[in-house]
């Protein structure tokens, strides 16, 4: 068996044990995430689905976190975690149960967790919820993005209570269904959320939420909810914050028939202060990560982009320069930038005329 190196850790994996390469960007920018959090010396951590134990033993030996613990269902990942945990001469304590089983015996609340399962959070986060205090961070990883993005809209509904869409603007619906589901369910429990960062890439979603305590705290992110309405015609949208807004049928623009996907959250998807703070770090991480970290800082917070391709064939035309209509926009007084979203996507406060104009 040889051993897998990541950031200064080094791990074996042992037969059975999930262990993905491919996932070290994300590991890379939770640790300097991490790092860039305020975060108090003897704040305690759970990774509640530890696997190798690889993100539990990075967030201890690089980004300083002294209360480990580490959580995994299966003996042989468990078996795993402890191995590594030695290997790395980390003290932590690992357990072999369930989240739900941990959940119902143990005294402890976590003021980190890090949730990172197989396909969907939504059945732990109740459980997570238990484990946290009234100001977690929660760090949530969802791999059903086929489901997120509307491949599957009755499993989306049945799973987060909310219509997701099928079209350019999927992948970020997506993620906000799922703040939306944590906000809401949050909550329940008196607990307020603002979401610190936001990644989405390749088939995963990835979403840094902090909570605050208190019941006006839960019903002002609730209010961050609402809907988005998007015409397959024209390709434009808007959105509705509330929690049965009167939204109609037709395009405002175009007349068009408009597809409706939520609830979601509309609110922030960054902490501005931790953006910049990750930003000058950069250089800590490999080159995946900085060009993902880079596309993320450039980005307005905004909700939802146009796709210029899209565009351009509604317009009959050949391709544009995005950097053109770009700087076009941001001549006349516009933000406007690529998104993580879609790498042929605009996100900008113009106007989807605004936008055609500046395409012309
Ligand atoms: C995607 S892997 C985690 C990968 C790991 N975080 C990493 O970065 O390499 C999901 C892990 O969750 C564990 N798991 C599944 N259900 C669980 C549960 N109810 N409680 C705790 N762990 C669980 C699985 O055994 C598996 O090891
Ligand atoms: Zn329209």
């Amino acid at each position: 068996m040889s051993a897998y190196v990541e950031g200064k850790v080094s791990v074996l994996q042992g037969p059975g044990v999930f262990l993905n390469p491919k996932m070290a960007s994300l590991r890379d920018l939770s640790v300097l995430f991490l790092k860039t959090y305020p975060l108090s010396k003897d704040a305690r951590l759970l990774d509640a689905t530890s696997a190798t134990g690889i993100r539990g033993i990075r967030y201890s030996l690089e980004a300083g976190v002294r209360d480990v613990t580490l959580l995994d269902i299966n003996k042989a990942a468990h078996r795993s975690t402890v191995s590594n945990l030695k290997r790395n001469r980390i003290k932590a304590h690992a357990f072999n149960k369930g989240i739900d089983e941990y959940a119902a015996t143990c005294r402890d609340r976590y003021d980190v967790i890090d949730l990172d399962p197989f396909g969907t959070p939504v059945p732990y986060l109740n459980d997570v919820m238990r484990l946290a205090t009234g100001d977690s961070l929660l760090m949530v990883t969802a791999t059903d993005t086929a489901v997120l993005c509307g491949a599957q809209t009755s499993a989306c509904i049945k799973l987060y209570g909310a219509k997701p869409l099928h079209n350019e603007l999927c992948k970020e619906a997506g993620l906000r269904i799922l703040a939306g589901f944590i906000s809401r369910l949050a909550a329940q429990f008196n607990r307020g959320i603002t979401i610190a960062l936001s990644i989405s890439d390749m088939h995963y979603m990835r979403l840094f939420v902090r909570m605050q305590h208190g019941a006006e705290m839960a019903l002002s992110s609730i209010k961050e909810n609402g809907f988005v309405s998007f015409c397959p015609a024209c390709r434009d949208f808007s959105t509705l914050r509330g929690v049965a807004p009167v939204m109609s049928s037709k395009c405002n623009r175009c007349g068009g028939q408009v597809e409706i996907g939520g609830p979601m959250w509309l609110g922030n998807l960054y902490d501005d202060k931790i953006r910049v703070a990750m930003r000058e770090n950069i250089a800590e991480v490999h080159l995946h990560s900085a060009v993902q970290l880079a596309q993320i800082c450039a980005e307005p917070d905004i909700p939802f982009f146009y796709s210029l391709p899209m565009l351009s064939r509604r317009m009959k035309r050949g391709s544009v320069s995005p950097n053109r209509v770009m700087e076009t926009l941001r001549d006349s007084g516009f933000t406007a930038s690529k998104t993580q979203f879609d790498k042929d996507g605009l996100k900008t406060n113009a106007s989807l005329e605004d936008v055609l104009y500046a395409m012309s």
